[in-house]
């Protein structure tokens, strides 16, 4: 995965969608939680970004104290900050991205969707003000249950009349991280050299790997695709195992988050870049699903098709079905019957 030049857009026969200007300015980005275990390692490889222009830092609690440290950074990004509710609107004035890791993560024995309770209305209510304003910004969106979550924004974008699915996006790219790292260990390649998609959700089953489809070819017995496959579905929770009831995973999200917000913005500027990201989408009967897309100025621009599966990945692409449509069917209830 990554970016694709113009004569590869054609060899793999993308046909262009109407696209918005890129636009040459470099792009305002708030991150929203920014105080918090993902939000603040976030912020400081933003700050670190070449790409950004300004970082906006909004949390509850504690955004002054991580804007006041990261502002000391001899980088040209600029740093502001908002606490609390009633500054948001000045942290999403003008934003062209929003990313949101705000939210409680997982403790052990739980799963991604015992945090629905909570984390719901953080994201309803965030997304509300989104709406408000910024209501042209790209959104990605890393607060638990992504399966739910996104749904979530997608009704709130709806009833406040704002929304475009091109560019609402969930954020999976951690799970592709864990795949060409497990993957590039178990072949004994370059972690670097290996790209491995992976489509459907982002909870245990839901997560898809397609081993079949990875680039270098992995060429593993049926017994070890199916303990990759496993391990890449529990990765979060090996992280939080380890944690033992200090969160879930922080600093490689929030790597997969720079790098997922660095691609957002080389495709606002024109760039065509290739992402894993759950959105809406038409290639399954799923509403929304996590797939390979072409990201450009106006958001999503192409789709890119699922590939054929191994038996393995059939079984898995069956067995996801009914957990994803049923996420997917809460976060939509909760926006139109809450
Ligand atoms: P954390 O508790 O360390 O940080 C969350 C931050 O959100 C805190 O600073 C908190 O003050 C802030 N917050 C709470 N309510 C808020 C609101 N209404 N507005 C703004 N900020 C608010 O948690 P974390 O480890 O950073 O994880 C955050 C979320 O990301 C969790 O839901 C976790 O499950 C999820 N996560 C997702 C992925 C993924 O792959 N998508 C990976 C890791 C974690
Ligand atoms: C992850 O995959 O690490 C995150 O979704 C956090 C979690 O709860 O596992």
């Amino acid at each position: 995965l990554g970016h694709l030049n113009p004569s590869e857009i054609a060899q793999a026969g993308l046909q262009a969608l109407p696209t918005s200007a890129p636009s040459s300015k470099k792009p305002r980005v708030a991150v929203l939680g920014a105080a918090g275990g993902i939000g603040q390692p976030l912020a400081l490889l933003l700050k670190a970004s070449p790409l950004i222009g300004e970082l906006s830092l909004y949390d509850i609690v504690g955004t002054e104290g991580v804007a006041a440290d990261l502002s000391h950074i001899d980088s040209s990004v600029k740093v502001s900050s908002a606490t609390g509710a009633e500054k948001l609107s000045d942290a999403l004035y003008g934003c062209d991205l929003v990313v949101i890791p705000a939210g409680v993560p997982r403790k052990p024995g739980m799963t991604r969707d015992d945090l629905f309770n909570i984390n719901a209305s953080i994201v309803r209510d965030l997304c509300a003000a989104v709406a408000k304003y910024c209501p042209q910004a790209w959104v990605a969106i890393i607060s638990n249950p992504v399966n739910s979550t996104v749904p979530i924004a997608a009704e709130v974008f709806k009833r406040a009349g704002t929304y475009d699915p091109r560019k609402l996006l969930g954020v999976t790219k951690l799970d592709v991280l864990r795949a060409n790292m497990f993957i590039a260990e178990a072949i004994g390649k370059a972690p670097e050299s290996v790209s491995v998609p992976v489509i459907g959700g982002h909870a245990g089953v839901t997560i898809l790997p397609l081993l079949s489809q990875a680039t270098p070819r992995v060429d593993v017995s049926a017994e070890k695709a199916k303990a990759l496959t496993e391990r890449i579905q529990d990765a979060g929770t090996e992280v939080v195992k380890a944690k033992a009831g200090k969160g879930s995973a922080t600093l490689s999200m929030a790597y997969a988050a720079a790098k997922f917000a660095e691609s957002c913005v080389l495709a606002l500027q024109g760039q065509a870049v290739v992402e894993c990201a759950y959105v809406e989408s038409h290639l399954t009967d799923l509403p929304f699903f996590a797939s390979q897309v072409r990201l450009g100025p106006s958001g999503v621009e192409e789709y890119l098709p699922l590939g054929r599966f191994s038996e393995l990945e059939a079984k898995g692409f069956e067995a996801l079905k009914s957990e994803l449509r049923g996420s997917i069917q809460k976060g939509i209830d909760f926006v139109r019957k809450g």
